[in-house]
């Protein structure tokens, strides 16, 4: 029911907010539904309370020294590493697919985000980091889910279904439907892709005053990644898991271009750990890498992002000269649905907001719109691993950078780091390897064979399922051209048939089609 705007201006009054009103008498008829329609999605004494609880946190926490004090690293017995556990990996994997063709596996995608860094103004999902194929990174994640439904079928005989819940955010639920639309789902089916919208809120000034983007428009952002939890509860998505017989979720970012979505080994890891709470993590190499770490602080398990750990700290080492907090968050966690339940019933509510103090343009008692040189106010934001402490069993699971994690955070100009460029570069760097270990090779314009150096240390104790043996990579700076479709293989799996004893010139691509490569004065069609 719509407020009249003399009992809105009552409660803004009571809530210390009345100068969201302020310009009213200049706005245009729409400009003004607008405004109210905002202030009526609002909770006022909730977003007070929110605002009280997540500055005193962020008071508290100022101290970084104190954090530092209180963190430990993850303990051996919690932690799974595709390199040291290979022996098990496989009986993992198959568990994994058991699941998988049983119907319970489902992968849910935090696509919230405004990708401010990156610079665009559209979802990141739909980002082409310009590969052969000019692939988006939803269509990648579409079609990795795509393969797998395939796998899964093939080893156990059964369609099954990998539900794909997509969160999005005010700003970017319109063009997220509208691209999977014209796309046609990626050959999904449409009703097994659940599009569902986190909550915002708006950016306030230190003393907690609603901050305006117009005279007529409240500076509103998404509520952080760990706006999940509430946006779960809200929408309804538990109750369609459950229908759906769903028992294990794979919750990841957007941003990843190698992200295995609904990893059978890392599902088939945590089950067999009966965890109900799990992190995969690659090992942190340069102290100032911007990762989260996981850890324990006060005993409890906790991601301590890379702006709220000192230098000094995460320089440190351990004896044998690894970084001692070296567990880095890649933002791939599972949860069991039986926990999200309880997280969402019961836990959500006591997560306090994180503050991010910022400089916000905003419209100023004047009526002027300022762009501030100085920090100004602040974003509240709940993160995704902050139910961590709540896990009854929580497991963490290491594996490769150069196989799992490529984040897409910058823009090519920016720096050289977690650009379209590095994205591109690691996946053709990872299906060159895939090629090298299914018996390819490549060869230059002189019909030489390209040299290629280890990539990683080859383990002597059997080998990892889906997994080269013996990784290669070539010795160049520039990675060889070569994509191969997800439709093809999804971990590098299958390509025997398609490369084993053959000589290739770069760029190569495989996909359901067929193999195509280059000719020394064109491309084969
Ligand atoms: C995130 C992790 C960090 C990890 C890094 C790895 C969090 C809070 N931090 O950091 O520990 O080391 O990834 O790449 O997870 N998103 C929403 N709604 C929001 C805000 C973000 O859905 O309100 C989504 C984004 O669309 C993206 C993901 O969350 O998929 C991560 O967001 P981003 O802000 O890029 O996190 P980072 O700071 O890079």
């Amino acid at each position: 029911m719509r407020m009249d705007v003399k009992t809105l201006q009552r409660s803004l009054d009571e809530a210390g907010q009345s100068h969201l009103l302020q310009f009213w008498g200049e706005l245009s008829d729409t400009q003004r539904s607008h405004l109210l329609e905002e202030l009526q999605g609002l909770h006022l004494q909730e977003l007070n309370g929110f605002f009280h609880r997540a500055m005193d946190g962020f008071s508290a926490s100022s101290t970084q020294e104190k954090v530092d004090a209180r963190m430990e690293a993850v303990p051996r017995d919690v932690l799974g590493s595709f390199t040291r556990d290979r022996e098990h990996l496989k009986d993992w994997e198959a568990e994994g697919f058991t699941h998988i063709a049983h119907g319970k596996v489902a992968v849910l995608l935090l696509a919230g985000g405004q990708g401010t860094r990156l610079g665009v103004t559209y979802p990141k999902g739909m980002y082409d980091v310009g590969l052969p194929s000019h692939k988006s990174l939803f269509q990648i994640q579409a079609e990795r889910i795509l393969k797998l439904q395939r796998l899964a079928k093939e080893k156990h005989g059964k369609d099954c279904i990998i539900p794909w819940y997509i969160m999005t955010s005010g700003r970017t639920m319109e063009s997220t439907r509208e691209f999977f639309q014209k796309h046609r789902n990626f050959g999904l089916s449409e009703e097994n892709i659940i599009l569902f919208q986190q909550g915002m809120l708006p950016a306030m000034s230190f003393d907690g005053k609603i901050l305006m983007e117009e005279k007529g428009k409240l500076s509103m952002a998404p509520d952080g990644n760990g706006g999940l939890y509430r946006a779960l509860g809200a929408h309804g998505i538990l109750k369609d898991m459950e229908r759906r017989g769903i028992e294990y979720i794979h919750v990841y970012c957007v941003d990843n271009i190698l992200v295995k979505v609904a990893d059978p080994v890392f599902i088939g890891f945590c089950v067999a750990k009966e965890a109900d709470c799990g992190a995969k993590v690659v090992e942190k190499m340069n102290p100032t890498e911007p990762v989260g770490v996981v850890c324990r602080v006060d005993g409890v398990y906790q991601v301590v992002e890379y702006s709220e750990i000192t230098l000094a700290t995460a320089q440190k080492r351990s004896p044998d000269g690894r970084l001692m907090y070296n567990a880095g968050n890649i933002a791939n966690h599972y949860f069991t649905r039986k926990f999200l339940q309880q997280v969402v019933e019961v836990h959500e509510p006591q997560l306090q907001h994180h503050v991010a103090v910022k400089k916000i343009p905003h419209v100023d008692t004047q009526g002027s719109l300022v762009h501030p040189e100085k920090p100004n106010g602040i974003k509240m934001e709940k993160f995704v691993f902050d139910i961590f402490q709540f896990a009854k069993k929580f497991v963490v699971f290491e594996v490769l950078r150069e196989e799992e994690f490529s984040p897409l955070k910058n823009a090519d100009s920016q720096n050289g780091k977690d650009n379209p460029s590095t994205a591109r570069h690691a996946l053709m760097s990872l299906h060159h390897c895939w090629v090298l270990n299914a018996g390819g090779h490549f060869v230059d314009e002189n019909g030489t064979r390209i040299p290629a150096i280890p990539l990683h240390p080859i383990q002597e104790n059997g080998s990892a399922p889906g997994h080269p043996q013996n990784n290669m990579k070539d010795a160049g700076d520039l990675p060889i051209q070569c994509e191969i479709s997800p439709l093809v293989s999804y971990a590098g799996e299958g390509l025997e048939p398609y490369v084993q004893g053959q000589e290739f010139h770069a760029p190569l691509t495989i996909d359901e089609s067929g193999v195509h490569q280059a000719v020394r004065n064109g491309v084969h069609p």
